[in-house]
């Protein structure tokens, strides 16, 4: 897809949102704290873009982040998140805004910040069984699998009998329940899945674990490899490398890390998924403070689309993702700002960014 396609979309289902918050005053006293609770540091894009953007977008509306921004990562454990939560309720937290580890037992958090009439945001993945959720923010995560399982296939090429090792993501995160019926629903009956995990805490250690496990029970005839995320795929790759496998099969991932991309490059990882994460942090953050401030809530929260989290339909804004393989990812991250030509043509690079046209 070209980029100049997915701009349109985003605008109009995410930059919405920011309608309302965006038109207030930067320099407007804020008094009232916001939470943001982030759930883990392996992957790159919590500390590296989602709390900067949110940050930064906070701080353009007028509000005192450093007196007022309560900032968590629960490095992947619950009950710490469930800590957390509990602190930032007591420091005076008047929204949180939440990416759960553990979709249900977030539940146990609404319930405790319901109790002090504060608001809860579902941040990316969906906090599950709790009727007293306010609102979702995330993307269409079915679609993020429907396109790792549709490059997928493209890379494999109509080869017959074709076997693939499926790497999904932590069974506790919504998120990773989509992705994988996501990728389902385009493989199967298509390909071969001769080996399928799911990876505890999202772990790029562990993935690689399932894959020198695969490799073990099925042996290095592998044609292809669908891992959920850019760090699983890493893990993959690091476990294919140590087989001697080569060349790599194609493998597929998401976040559009800075890593992942360079691998692209390279020709070690054949796609990734990219979220725009600024549209995503900075529509949370201007609902945030809209909460916080008591402003009018955005219309395009309450006009119509909803999530069934399992209790209630909740109030939703589903961004769109996008596929990049080396044929785009000028037209889409370099495009969007997302990583500069700097950040990625290092000189280990420079040669095949010039053959990809990222010049
Ligand atoms: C997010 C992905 C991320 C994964 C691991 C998912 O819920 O949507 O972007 O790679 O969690 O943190």
């Amino acid at each position: 897809m070209r980029f100049a396609k997915l701009v349109p979309t985003l605008l109009l289902v995410g930059f919405v949102v920011m309608a309302c918050g965006g038109t207030n005053n930067p320099g407007t006293t804020a008094t009232k704290k916001i939470a943001l609770l982030l759930p883990e540091s392996k992957t790159a894009r919590y500390e590296s873009k989602d709390r900067p953007f949110f940050t930064a977008k906070l701080k353009s509306l007028g509000f005192n982040t450093d007196a007022d921004l309560i900032y968590s990562n629960a490095n992947q454990d619950a009950p710490t998140q469930q800590t957390q939560a509990e602190a930032a309720l007591t420091n005076g937290a008047s929204v949180l805004v939440l990416d759960p580890v553990d979709g249900a037992a977030a539940a146990a958090i609404v319930a405790k910040a319901k109790a002090k009439n504060v608001p809860v945001i579902s941040y990316d993945r969906l906090i599950l069984g709790t009727a007293d959720l306010n609102y979702y923010l995330s993307f269409d995560n079915a679609a993020v699998g429907a396109l790792q399982g549709t490059a997928l296939l493209t890379a494999l090429n109509g080869k017959a009998s074709a076997r693939v090792v499926e790497i999904n993501g932590d069974p506790a995160d919504n998120n990773a329940k989509l992705f994988k019926q996501g990728a389902h629903s385009i493989l199967d009956g298509k390909v071969s899945i001769v080996a399928e995990y799911d990876t505890p805490s999202w772990s790029p250690d562990k993935a690689q674990t399932e894959m020198q496990g695969a490799i073990t029970a099925k042996g290095k005839n592998i044609d292809g490899v669908l891992a959920a995320n850019d760090g699983t795929a890493g893990g993959a790759i690091a476990a294919m490398k140590a087989a001697g496998i080569t060349p790599l099969p194609p493998i597929t991932g998401q976040d559009a890390e800075l890593a992942a991309i360079q691998r692209i490059l390279s020709g070690e990882q054949y796609m990734t998924v990219y979220k725009a994460l600024k549209a995503e942090a900075e529509a949370a953050a201007t609902l945030a403070y809209d909460l916080a401030t008591g402003a009018a809530v955005p219309s395009s929260m309450t006009n119509g689309k909803t999530t069934n989290n399992g209790a209630s339909d909740i109030k939703s804004v589903l961004l769109t993702p996008v596929a990049v393989t080396k044929a785009n990812i000028k037209d889409t991250v370099v495009a969007d700002g997302f990583w500069t030509k700097a950040d990625i043509c290092t000189a280990t690079f420079a040669a095949a960014c010039t053959t990809a046209g990222i010049s």
